[in-house]
């Protein structure tokens, strides 16, 4: 059994002192019941209602996963490809936040916690995602300052927050360009980059926020501290 403010804020509600307000005004049911009294225990089983919003109480999960490539970022596929929730064994109905092509490798949060993924895939979040990208020819300034100016997409100019040179392969004509980005519009860092005449060969996300894969291997995962999760929900909350 837990108090009840403490099952609301860890539902990802609301914080605790939130969570006591709404139970002081009368917002949420325990069974069917109004509750306004702080300290009511409530058990896994008992039905929570805040505002009229049932409250999931399934317990949360939150995995940072080192997507490969030929892995589908949904739940399910109609064609029977594997998707990324194929990769994380659990018994929790998890989901992406937000999404990586198939061919895009690297950082991708999965969490049942509806919540926190709405919050930080808000537009209004502005959560800074860094990816690795390889691109075919020898990156210039020509190509590389009218990216660091902006490029238009779906009508909107799109600056990124970074671009940083990496590494220049003159024999095989590639170049190494790291890109920090806090939008997430559809192919986003391959249209940026075909904006100013630059094509992706290889794109890996390598940091979302604050979490790097630091020696995640490729197709491997691990679950976030509650520190994270508390550092996660902190950066989305302050917006
Ligand atoms: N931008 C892309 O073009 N592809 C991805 O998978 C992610 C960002």
């Amino acid at each position: 059994m837990e108090r009840l403010q403490k099952v609301i804020a860890q539902s990802g509600y609301a914080s605790r002192r939130k969570a006591e307000e709404l139970i002081q005004k009368g917002l949420v049911q325990v069974n069917g019941e109004v509750v306004t009294t702080l300290g009511v225990k409530v058990a896994k089983t008992d039905e929570i209602v805040v505002d009229g919003v049932a409250l999931s109480t399934e317990e949360k999960e939150y995995y940072l996963l080192n997507k490969p490539r030929g892995v589908i970022t949904s739940t399910k596929d109609e064609k029977n490809r594997k998707t990324v929730v194929d990769l994380i064994p659990t018994d929790k109905r998890i989901y992406p936040v937000g999404r990586l092509d198939y061919d895009t490798t690297g950082a991708l949060l999965l969490t049942n916690d509806g919540t926190l993924a709405n919050l930080l895939m808000h537009p209004s979040t502005h959560l800074e995602k860094v990816y690795l990208a390889k691109v075919k020819g020898i990156a210039k300034g020509e190509n590389l300052v009218p990216l660091k100016n902006g490029v238009m997409l779906d009508g909107e100019k799109v600056i990124p927050d970074r671009v940083k040179l990496r590494k220049v392969d003159k024999e095989k004509e590639t170049s190494m360009v790291e890109l920090t980005i806090h939008e997430g519009k559809n192919h986003q860092v391959k249209r940026m980059f075909e904006q100013v005449h630059l094509e992706v060969l290889k794109l890996k996300r390598i940091q979302i926020g604050f979490l790097t894969l630091d020696k995640l291997p490729s197709g491997s995962y691990r679950k976030l501290t509650p520190k994270e999760v508390s550092k996660l929900y902190n950066l989305v909350q302050k917006k």
